[in-house]
């Protein structure tokens, strides 16, 4: 960023490449890359903005998802048996912790061979996914690329039969170890490997599994990383070596993996994947893989999904809680409330380390967690709005504050605030023992307190109390923010009426709203509402009337200087116009 421009470069190039952003002397920055073509963009902008949406234009935007994954998701290494994830899906509806998907990992499979279930501790997968279902839950899956080397195995031996595996320098089938155990690793560069790995989601899909999860993709193998002259079948069956192809493995295993789940399914796939390249963000959400139940990578977890939703990843998370170590009772009340507000929700942890269900500490904790849980239910339509704007412009979900205040340079450096799309901005604690903070509130916008509605003008800094069961959050004057009424799981009510949130100031709002699912809405199968404000006094249009359940009724909440009034029966559909 420069005062009076902006600009981006981005360097298209799979092999190893070196970036070197004015560590090694401050004037100077430097990329390069040991193979491949010099393939490089400039791109020219007046705003960060502008290359945002130039840099998304050229690389793929993420489509907007199923409303049900902006839900809260439950996980852990592991859920062993159909009663452990019974178990956990009972509690949390016990618990009035809304949640909307539990996760399997490689504990449901036989043997951690893909494509396969575990029938020793699953009499009937099929039958306990039904349940999950019926419950409100959506079963996500992990899937990993290491194919389990074992004769009669048909994923293996399938393989095996039309080559679609790598091979070492020597032309002898590449063994590595994964949690299988000897496995071997489809080529994901070739379309005809992409095409069979896209079949085999049938599998899953059968089964009632409705998202799935890749990891150790990179790939990742335990006997040392694979040598750089293992050989992968390329596009047009050439031959691509490791190290030009490990940059892309995730990509083109999401991208066979989005073709399965659109050939099968038909909805919007709902794919996670741990790694990932420019554009991969057209097939799949990523999460930042394993981190540590440590204040330091709560710490990280806002500028990592910051940059990654700068770099076109509008769809990404952390493991809520931390993955490896043991979490605190502190810790996790503290990143459930950064969690609440990542795009992805996903509380997930290692085999080994305390549970960190949101029942495994006390009460106290347990309301703590239920609270921005419910905080994350009732804005799901925000969000749902932000990533339908995401698709349109490549803005995210979660950004640096400078994304939204370029001008005001007293941003550039807060990397422990983020904003919520235009309106919402979090301030939570990321340290221990930490019970008070600075929040830096930008300049050009009056903001209120969301909890106590409060007013305060931009460009300066407050000190705010945060106890633990306080994350600081700020609303943008003029916003009308979209609520929904507290639900345990996406699907649980049908909206007729909508919340909305005034909070006076001047500004413009688009709503859409459409069957969360399908692909109607990209030949116009949605309503958009148009919200417009002029100091608390609104106006509602329908600008599109497309989805055929619009809604019934508002009720109105209006903010003004510290006071906030819900009105009690559902305002009259207003149609301005
Ligand atoms: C990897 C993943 C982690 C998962 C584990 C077992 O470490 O990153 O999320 O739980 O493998 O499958």
């Amino acid at each position: 960023m420069r005062p009076h421009f902006t600009y981006g470069i981005f360097l298209d190039n799979t092999s190893k490449s070196y970036f070197d952003m004015g560590k090694e002397e401050a004037e100077r920055y430097y990329f390069a890359a040991d193979g491949g073509d010099l393939d490089y963009y400039f791109i020219a902008g007046e705003t960060m903005r502008d290359i945002l949406g130039a840099y998304t234009g050229l690389t793929g935007r993420t489509a907007l998802p199923q409303k049900w994954t902006l839900g809260y998701h439950q996980s852990r290494w592991g859920y062993i048996t159909e009663d452990d994830i019974m178990d956990v899906a009972e509690k949390m509806r016990q618990c009035r912790i809304p949640c909307d998907s539990i996760h399997f990992d490689i504990d449901y499979m036989d043997a951690f061979k893909v494509f396969t279930w575990n029938r020793k501790n699953y009499k009937d997968p099929k039958k306990t996914l039904q349940k999950l279902t019926e419950m409100g839950y959506k079963p996500v899956t992990i899937i990993d690329p290491g194919v389990k080397k074992e004769d009669g195995y048909d994923v293996y031996e399938e393989g095996i039969k039309n080559g679609y595996f790598a091979f070492s320098a020597e032309n002898e089938l590449y063994v590595n170890e994964v949690w299988p155990g000897d496995a071997v690793f489809p080529s994901f560069t070739n379309p005809k490997v992409r095409s069979w790995w896209a079949d085999k989601q049938k599998f899953l899909i059968d089964m009632g599994v409705r998202g799935v999860w890749n990891d150790m993709n990179e790939p990742a193998s335990f006997k040392g990383p694979l040598p750089d002259d293992v050989q992968f079948a390329d596009e047009d069956d050439t031959v691509i070596l490791h190290k030009d192809a490990h940059n892309i493995y995730g990509h083109c295993m999401a991208m066979a993996t989005k073709d399965g789940w659109l050939k099968y399914d038909g909805r919007r796939p709902f794919i996670i994947t741990r790694a990932a390249y420019a554009g991969t963000q057209r097939y799949a959400l990523v999460w930042t893989g394993d981190n540590q139940s440590i204040w330091a990578h709560l710490q990280m977890a806002i500028p990592q999904l910051c940059n990654l939703g700068l770099s076109g990843f509008s769809y990404a998370g952390t493991d809520v809680g931390g993955f490896g170590a043991d979490t605190t009772k502190e810790l996790l009340a503290r990143w459930v409330q950064v969690g609440c507000l990542s795009p992805l929700f996903r509380n997930h942890s290692a085999q080994g380390t305390r549970k960190q269900e949101p029942w495994q500490f006390d009460k106290e904790l347990l309301e703590i967690y239920r609270k921005y849980v419910e905080l994350r239910y009732h804005l799901l339509p925000y969000i749902y709005d932000c990533f339908f704007e995401s698709e349109q412009t490549g803005l995210p979900i979660m950004r640096p504050l400078m994304l939204n205040f370029e001008k005001d340079a007293e941003t550039y450096e807060i990397n422990d605030e983020f904003m919520v799309g235009e309106w919402l901005l979090a301030a939570p604690v990321v340290t221990q023992g930490t019970t008070m903070r600075l929040v830096y509130l930008p300049e050009g916008a009056m903001w209120y307190d969301f909890w106590t509605g409060e007013k305060y003008k931009g460009g300066q800094y407050i000190t705010k109390k945060a106890p633990l069961d306080t994350m600081p959050l700020f609303v943008r004057a003029g916003a009308v923010l979209p609520l929904y009424p507290l639900m345990q799981y996406v699907g649980e009510k049908e909206v007729e009426d909508l919340t909305l949130a005034v909070y006076s100031g001047i500004g413009n709002y688009i709503h859409y709203q459409d069957d969360g699912e399908s692909f109607a809405y990209k030949k116009g199968g949605y309503n958009a509402y148009v919200f417009s404000q002029n100091n608390g006094r609104l106006q509602i249009k329908d600008a599109v009337k497309n989805y055929e359940k619009p809604y019934k009724g508002f009720y109105v909440k209006i903010c003004r200087d510290g006071v906030t009034a819900l009105s009690e029966t559902p305002g009259e559909y207003l149609n301005a116009e």
